[in-house]
């Protein structure tokens, strides 16, 4: 997710849970290829399972970006056929790109020609007016008869114009029985199911039918949630970990970072929704962006936080 799931996000989520697969925010093939592909491709070893999301619709391109990106060591590639933007749009890749199956397919070939990591492909239920089944089984049938063997779908259409980014999250109905209509019609494949789920009992519900669910905002704004799913969706017994123990686990990494000259603020924005609907909740919110951002900023503002939460948390309880 552009400007979420960042290296430090990821490094964050990654200690709530040992299972899930993380997915980068998208990066541009180009800017891979003719950019500092460092700077973007950059992970911490910890990250893994990863995957790396490609926005990119030039066969040739994708190729020489996915060629760079399995040196980095991603354990997959997944190209961006959902994202609706109007940017994304004048490149010609994004959601836009259901309307080209081919195109895809020859990305997707093109990216397995190079690398021995799987090829993935994230898209919606279909765009604008194509409203029927049709489509999107066309598009799987085709994209999958190239190599992707699994298809993560946001389940509802984007817009391609008149809706926001934002809009294109909300305004379409979500369609599930599409999605496991999908998976009943090609068995072979990996069918993932993203858009709209909150909770992990909603996840386990889906996985009776589909091979996997994304979690997109929820983990993101709820992450406490995420040190659930080992336990619940992957059978792993390890006990679940306390809010303050996990924001301990990390200081190693904060340190570290900080000491590499990243500012504090650009990992702790990632856990301001830590102590979501909990006692001291704000405060923690509060003293994180109050305090992150100050020059010099380091772990004794986490402490910080920590300390207000625990005081609303005892008056609470008083
Ligand atoms: C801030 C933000 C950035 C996003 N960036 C991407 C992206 O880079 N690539 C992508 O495939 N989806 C992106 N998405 C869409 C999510 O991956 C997901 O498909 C969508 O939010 C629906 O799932 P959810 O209801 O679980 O959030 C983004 C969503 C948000 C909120």
């Amino acid at each position: 997710m552009m400007d979420w799931t960042t290296s430090a996000c990821r490094v964050f989520h990654r200690r709530a849970s040992r299972h899930a697969r993380l997915y980068t925010e998208m990066i541009n093939a180009g800017a891979i290829v003719h950019g500092d592909a460092e700077r973007h491709l950059r992970f911490e070893p910890c990250e893994h399972p990863l995957a790396l999301q490609l926005g990119g619709s030039e066969p040739q391109l994708l190729a020489q970006a996915a060629a760079i990106s399995a040196g980095f060591g991603y354990d997959e590639i997944n190209l961006n056929c959902g994202c609706p933007s109007d940017r994304v749009q004048e490149g010609r890749f994004g959601a836009c790109l259901m309307l080209e199956p081919q195109r895809v397919a020859d990305g997707v070939q093109a990216m397995r020609e190079v690398c021995t990591i799987p090829v993935t492909v994230k898209c919606r239920i279909g765009v604008d007016d194509s409203e029927d089944y049709a489509f999107l089984q066309r598009f799987v049938g085709i994209v999958s008869a190239a190599g992707a063997k699994t298809f993560i779908v946001h389940a509802r259409k984007a817009w391609l114009s008149g809706l926001s980014p934002k809009q294109n999250r909300e305004v379409p109905p979500l369609s599930y029985p599409t999605v496991a209509r999908l998976k009943q019609d090609f068995p072979q494949l990996n069918i993932v199911l993203n858009g709209g789920l909150a909770t992990l009992d909603a996840c386990e519900a889906q996985l009776q039918q589909l091979d996997g669910v994304m979690l997109g905002r929820a983990a993101y704004e709820d992450p406490y949630l995420l040190t659930a799913v080992d336990a619940q969706l992957f059978g792993d017994s390890t006990p679940r970990l306390s809010r303050a123990e996990w924001l301990h686990r990390l200081r190693p990494y904060i340190e570290r970072e900080l000491a590499a000259g990243t500012p504090l603020a650009r990992i702790t924005r990632h856990m301001l929704g830590l102590y979501r609907g909990e006692a001291g909740g704000r405060a923690f919110r509060r003293v994180l962006s109050e305090q992150a951002p100050r020059a010099g900023a380091g772990w004794p503002v986490i402490e910080a936080a920590l300390a207000a939460t625990q005081s609303h948390q005892r008056a609470a309880a008083a």
